[in-house]
């Protein structure tokens, strides 16, 4: 049996504040379903000590960057997943987000998340077989790239394959080359063969570098960040490393985001039973204050507010889908500017548009099941998880043609595409949506039912991870 161990920052429901944390949770049981024996390092926030409450100290890792030795605790995470959580209070008895304190992002973010590196790394070396050791360490975002280069740096000939998962190249973890010596780093490293990027030591790009295997989220983000707009400085290393890099689409974990089972709906309903959905977004209507216009169309949002989401393009298209009798509803949070936009548009349309303006996990389940159109008019997506829930939910996706949105969208279809990331491509798209809904009911309900029929689940992915692992280390 294939021995992977997963190092993430995130993992629902312990700890979550976007997609990452929502894969880190599915992939590993689905994994497990294919037969591996997979096991997650974790770091030892708050929310994830009291999460695992059957955790026990198992090993001493000596020296961890940042100082001191970590311990690791181990017991059992969601979904049954074996657990290592690297307790190290100094550097994650936090509150609040992971990685950003009152001021901005916390100072010591590069010793917080090299060390669970480290550990990583620690967790992968020998001791003589005393302990569970992987195959394959599989780590995932910036957080986690110095672990890949702490297995090649350490020369050892007998070490486990290594896998880079890139879910957003945007976020890079960048530090000053001054800590190299903190962070556990020969000075020889810091070099654009190494970890070095652009004067910094780049945490994803050492993780590029030294990881045997490169993976992202969808094919088409695996084409756009090896172009000079999509690659974000590392287009050079990508491209240069094609042959090493692959997409591989994220998933739908069916355990949690089903609208037959989902015990967030006021009216849980399937492919058969689609009418109920008239309950939910009843309620939806009622619990965000917007009119009880059923007949209206019923616009969504679930995400980070961030330019790069595209919201901006939203703000400046909401006129013309209030125009076309559209009512929105927002939950999210993010930039100050775009939080503020959407108060003052539910401001100026009351009862038209809702701003929720805080992150709410079961209100994005009643969003999905309530709404008719989910809008994402992300400038660049690695995959997208939203525009998978709202397949899944029977609400049409409205999506830009960028990363992972390509790749799962049909327009026409399963939901609206459009190509340029401006406020007229976007207008174009809500007025072929309202167009639809007010002229077409039938023929919106053939495009529901096609969405709601694909197959997103997990199994498919984990195949092609599986693949993958056993290609990088066949002998097992
Ligand atoms: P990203 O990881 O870039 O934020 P994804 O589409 O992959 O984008 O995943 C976003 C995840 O975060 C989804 O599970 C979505 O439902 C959730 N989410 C985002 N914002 C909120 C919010 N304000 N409240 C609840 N869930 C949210
Ligand atoms: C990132 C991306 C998102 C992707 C998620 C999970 O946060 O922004 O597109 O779905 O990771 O892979």
């Amino acid at each position: 049996m294939i021995r992977v161990l997963f190092v993430a920052s995130e993992c629902y429901p312990l700890v979550k504040t976007g997609g990452l944390g929502d894969v880190v949770a599915a992939l590993p049981p689905a994994l497990r379903r294919c037969g591996a024996d997979v096991r997650l390092l974790l770091p030892g926030y708050p929310s994830v000590l009291d999460g695992v409450p059957d955790a026990r100290p198992v090993w001493t890792v000596p020296d961890i960057p940042g100082g001191g030795a970590g311990i690791l605790l181990f017991g059992t995470g969601p979904d049954g997943v074996p657990v290592y959580v690297l307790q190290a209070p100094w550097l994650y008895e936090r509150p609040g987000n992971p990685y950003v304190g009152p001021g901005g992002d916390w100072a010591d973010n590069p010793q917080r998340f090299a060390a669970l590196s480290w550990a990583a790394a620690w967790l992968s070396g020998t001791d003589g077989g005393r302990r569970w050791r992987p195959d394959i360490l599989h780590a995932h975002d910036w957080q986690t790239g110095l672990a890949p280069a702490y297995l090649a740096l350490s020369g050892r000939a007998n070490r486990p394959g290594t896998i880079m998962t890139i879910h957003n190249i945007a976020y890079q973890g960048l530090a000053d080359p001054e800590l190299l010596t903190t962070l556990h780093l020969p000075a020889e490293s810091f070099d654009v063969e190494g970890v070095e990027f652009y004067g910094h030591i780049g945490f994803l790009k050492a993780g590029l570098y030294y990881a045997d295997r490169i993976t992202t989220v969808s094919p088409n983000y695996a084409r756009e960040i090896q172009t000079l707009e999509g690659g974000w400085g590392l287009q050079g290393l990508l491209s240069g490393r094609r042959d090493d890099l692959s997409g591989i689409v994220n998933g739908v974990d069916a355990g949690i985001w089903n609208p037959m089972t989902d015990r967030h709906l006021a009216a849980p309903f399937g492919i058969e039973s689609l009418d109920a959905r008239r309950a939910n977004k009843a309620a939806l209507l009622a619990e965000t204050g917007l009119d009880d216009r059923l007949d209206a169309p019923l616009f969504a949002v679930v995400s980070r507010l961030t330019e790069l989401k595209g919201f901006d393009l939203l703000l400046a298209a909401l006129p013309y889908l209030i125009d076309r009798g559209g009512q929105l509803v927002v939950l999210g949070t993010g930039d100050p500017g775009l939080e503020d936009g959407f108060r003052a548009a539910a401001a100026r349309w009351p009862g038209r548009v809702a701003a929720q303006i805080k992150f709410d996990e079961a209100l994005s389940h009643r969003i999905q099941a309530g709404a008719d159109v989910v809008i994402l008019p992300s400038r660049s997506e690695p995959c997208g998880l939203i525009q998978l829930y709202a397949l899944a939910y029977g609400a049409l996706p409205l999506v830009r043609r960028v990363g992972g949105l390509a790749d799962t969208v049909k327009d026409g279809m399963t939901g609206f595409v459009f190509d340029h990331a401006s406020a007229d491509d976007l207008v174009g798209a809500i007025g072929r949506a309202a167009d639809l809904w007010w002229t077409d009911p039938a023929e919106w309900r053939v495009r529901q039912v096609a969405g709601m029929a694909e197959d997103w689940s997990w199994s498919r992915s984990a195949a092609d991870y599986m693949a993958l692992y056993q290609a990088l280390f066949p002998s097992v």
